[in-house]
């Protein structure tokens, strides 16, 4: 059976002013499959995921989803499509209390228009306690969370969405070892259930436990992808390294790279 894919994206280009953030990145994700977008600081991960989330709007190229093209997108159109975004920055309102921010843009109503609280609370308290985030009431505002907490939060937002690709840009950064374990088990948790993500991170060895391919970002373009089962972490590794010096693949993984670059044709 062919493999579906749930979002493309096609010769995406971003420009901010003189800087090119990204250079014609081809990019897409399968059904139930969970991708490691991994590269250098500036390599443009965050831009890619932020013009599929509709933050950013590209310069060129477009976006499928779920065989519907798009030339951009915004955040509430990408939540409809049922994609969910947690930031690298934090995206959280510091003075709501931590159910509003589980619901934020999603709020429950009933049909005259009122917010069902109650039902958001039990909701927003469920997915929580399914991260084992039960220490502190739902109704504390959210400043006054640790750092780890707050990535909780968040996730729990994309768990109620019930979203079928969850973006996840950095989500390791600020964690602690146990946090990062439940970060990890959550991606787990997103694969069983038959859900896609995009898991970003410059910490291999935080992704490679959860993905099922990698894609190579270098200075705005892809460079390599894999298939996880390919490589161990020391291979992809010195793949990075080697990228990072010389912007190419080692030839010895050369064979391995699933990214076949549409190179000018050979004298013809
Ligand atoms: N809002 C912005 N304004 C100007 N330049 C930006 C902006 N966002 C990103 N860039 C630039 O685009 C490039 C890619 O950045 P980014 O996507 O954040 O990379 P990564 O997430 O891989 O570290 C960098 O050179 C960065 O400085
Ligand atoms: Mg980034």
């Amino acid at each position: 059976m062919p493999e579906k894919n749930i979002v493309e994206m096609h010769n995406i280009v971003k420009k901010f002013g003189a800087v090119v953030a990204l250079k014609g990145v081809d990019f897409y994700v399968r059904e139930n499959e969970i991708v490691g977008l991994v590269g250098d600081n500036g390599a443009g991960k965050s831009t890619l995921v932020k013009i599929l989330f509709g933050i950013h709007a590209s310069d060129e190229g477009e976006i499928i989803i779920k065989g519907k093209k798009y030339k951009r997108l915004t955040p509430k159109k990408a939540y409809e499509l049922g994609i969910v975004l947690i930031h690298q920055e934090r995206t959280l309102c510091e003075n709501h209390p931590i159910w509003r921010n589980v619901f934020m843009g999603r709020e429950l109503t009933n049909r005259f228009g009122f917010l069902k609280i109650k039902e958001m609370k039990e909701l927003a308290y469920k997915s929580l306690a399914a991260l084992e985030l039960t220490k502190m009431p739902v109704d504390t505002p959210v400043k006054y969370l640790s750092g780890g907490y707050k990535q909780g939060v968040q996730i729990s937002r994309a768990f109620t969405f019930e979203a079928d690709l969850v973006i996840l840009d950095e989500p390791t950064v600020a964690l602690s070892l146990a946090e990062v374990q439940k970060v990890l088990d959550y991606v787990r948790e997103l694969k069983r259930k038959g859900k896609s993500a995009i898991f970003i991170s410059h910490n291999i060895y935080h992704v490679y436990p959860v993905v099922d391919r990698f894609v190579i970002l270098n200075r705005g373009e892809v460079v390599a992808e894999f298939y996880k089962k390919d490589l161990t972490p020391e291979d992809l590794s010195e793949i990075m390294i080697s990228i990072a010096r010389t912007g190419k693949v080692p030839k010895e993984y050369e064979e391995l790279n699933l990214y076949k670059k549409a190179s000018p044709q050979s004298a013809s």
